[in-house]
């Protein structure tokens, strides 16, 4: 099986990398992680990819000022070094121009904590506390130009505790982006899930009925 050649893009601690490096290490993983960019040189994720014999890149922002299109020019020749085909966002805190993402389009993926299109942006889980919502979770999508509004490959949800700090909801919702992003970039990379037309289209697959009721009480049933 020939495996995608794939690029994770990181800030900083890059736990998702992790998962996603983990999941690759099984033989019948369709991708590979060929290549960790990262745009802080002392990102902590660069740490664990080098762990893992994963090649690493920086591109330091900072040495391109205000002009994105350098930045990210200095970016595309790394990654077409490396003869990369998806790209894997995974807590890169650099907003991209809809050039970098047109090129990219329906080969860069995203992981946000929260399941859009609720709570874009930053803060995600003490906003969702604030809002009071029972159900919060996690989501993988296509990139697009607007930020955190790609469409959506993967979410995972979980119920929200009554006394949960935004720290404990933070934990609880990292294990879940750790399960869904190498789920997402595998039907990405095997191809049965494709950007059409805006939309993440599916192969077929067995109906999923399952269900999240937050609270689970004995009156429900
Ligand atoms: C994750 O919560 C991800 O959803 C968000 O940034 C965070 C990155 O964490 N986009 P890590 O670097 O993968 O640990």
């Amino acid at each position: 099986m020939e495996k995608r050649r794939v690029a994770v893009l990181i800030s900083g601690r890059g736990s998702n990398l992790m998962a996603l490096m983990q999941a690759a290490r099984r033989p019948s993983y369709p991708a590979e992680i060929a290549l960790v960019l990262s745009n802080r040189a002392q990102a902590g994720g660069l740490l664990a990819a080098q762990q893992n014999a994963v090649p690493t890149a920086v591109v330091d922002h900072g040495r391109y000022g205000a002009d994105r299109h350098q930045f990210e020019a200095a970016m595309q020749h790394v990654l077409e070094k490396a003869r990369i085909e998806l790209v894997c966002l995974a807590g890169f805190m650099r907003l991209l121009t809809p050039s970098f993402v047109a090129k990219w389009n329906g080969r860069m993926l995203n992981i946000h904590p929260a399941l859009l299109p609720a709570f874009k942006g930053l803060d995600t889980h003490a906003r969702a506390l604030a809002a009071g919502v029972k159900v919060h979770g996690a989501t993988v999508h296509f990139v697009a130009e607007e930020m955190d509004s790609g469409a959506i490959v993967a979410q995972a949800a979980l119920a929200v505790h009554e006394d949960e700090s935004a720290e404990s909801l933070a934990a609880r919702v990292l294990n879940l982006e750790h399960r869904i992003y190498p789920l997402a970039l595998a039907l990405v990379a095997c191809g049965r899930a494709k950007l059409v037309g805006g939309r993440c289209v599916m192969a077929p697959a067995e109906r999923d009925e399952s269900v999240l009721i937050a609270p689970a009480t004995e009156l429900e049933k």
